[in-house]
């Protein structure tokens, strides 16, 4: 997809790892400038940096708790002030607590919400001046938005909150010209899947590649191709939409092996 985004200016939450680094590239292979966004990990976003710069765009990195109104506002004003503009903004980082219900405590729910809601609408609202007469909007979403994973209520009611929020944003925002759509991700090979199988990787992922219908695990590149379309132009006319990126993991039901 050479030269979709040329020109475009994207900011990208969590792009020091993980799919965010590989939506930082695979924007930049397209033609855009990228501010890549961290929070602790300074190393893994120069070494993203690095990766854009060595495309032969710009790119600069920037730290942000998520949680942070505060660090939110000075993000967006050193876009303000660097760029004066921004034509995608990827809502790509996430954290929480992987525990049963049972388990769950007020804070996990404060913070799971925090970096995957609040800090949204705070971004969006940052967003709107410096996109002038439109723009794109993608988040990140998980399958555990509908279907129920084990020990991941925290974040998967955070991110089914997040789809309808990605509702709300295209239907009010569509006016403006702005394009606001969700990615929804199966399993995709990060540090955060590693983290969320624990001690059981290996059995993790041969379930998960039995299944699935194109019989491996996604890639961050996977996810990252779908991003370049919906911040390019062949999306325009795509808005609230969730769009599946997990090689038919989520379309069989089980139960029926035996058959
Ligand atoms: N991997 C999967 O299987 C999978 C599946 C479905 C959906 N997703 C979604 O895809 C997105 C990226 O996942 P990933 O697996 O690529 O993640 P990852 O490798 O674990 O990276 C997470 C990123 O989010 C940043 N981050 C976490 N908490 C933050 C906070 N409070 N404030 C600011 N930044 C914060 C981290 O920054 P630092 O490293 O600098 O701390 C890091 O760059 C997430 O929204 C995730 O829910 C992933």
């Amino acid at each position: 997809m050479t030269d979709v985004l040329a020109g475009k200016k994207v900011l990208i939450t969590g792009s020091g790892r993980g799919i965010g680094r590989a939506t930082a590239i695979a924007m930049a292979r397209a033609g855009a400038d990228v501010v890549v966004h961290y929070r602790r990990d300074e190393a893994a976003a120069a070494e993203t940096v690095a990766a854009v710069t060595a495309l032969g765009r710009e790119a600069w990195a920037v730290r942000a708790e998520m949680e942070s109104e505060e660090d939110i506002a000075a993000m967006f004003g050193a876009v303000a002030d660097r760029w004066g503009r921004l034509d995608v903004f990827m809502a790509n980082a996430a954290a929480s607590a992987f525990k049963p219900i049972e388990d769950l405590k007020s804070y996990h729910l404060d913070r799971t919400y925090h970096v995957v809601i609040h800090s949204v609408v705070q971004s969006v609202q940052h967003c709107l001046p410096l996109m002038g007469a439109g723009g794109r909007i993608i988040a990140m979403s998980s399958m555990g938005s509908r279907f129920t994973l084990p020990r991941y209520a925290a974040l998967g009611t955070a991110k089914a909150a997040l789809e309808s929020l990605v509702r709300y944003l295209a239907a009010e925002l569509g006016p403006r010209g702005i394009t606001c759509n969700a990615l929804n991700p199966g399993v995709v090979d990060t540090d955060s899947a590693a983290f969320y199988s624990g001690d059981h990787t290996e059995a993790y992922r041969r379930d998960v590649i039995a299944h699935t219908p194109l019989g491996r695990l996604g890639t961050p590149e996977d996810v990252a191709d779908a991003a370049v379309f919906l911040a390019s132009d062949a999306s325009r006319f795509i808005t609230g939409q969730t769009i599946r990126v997990d090689g038919g993991l989520t379309l069989l039901t089980g139960g029926f092996e035996s058959f």
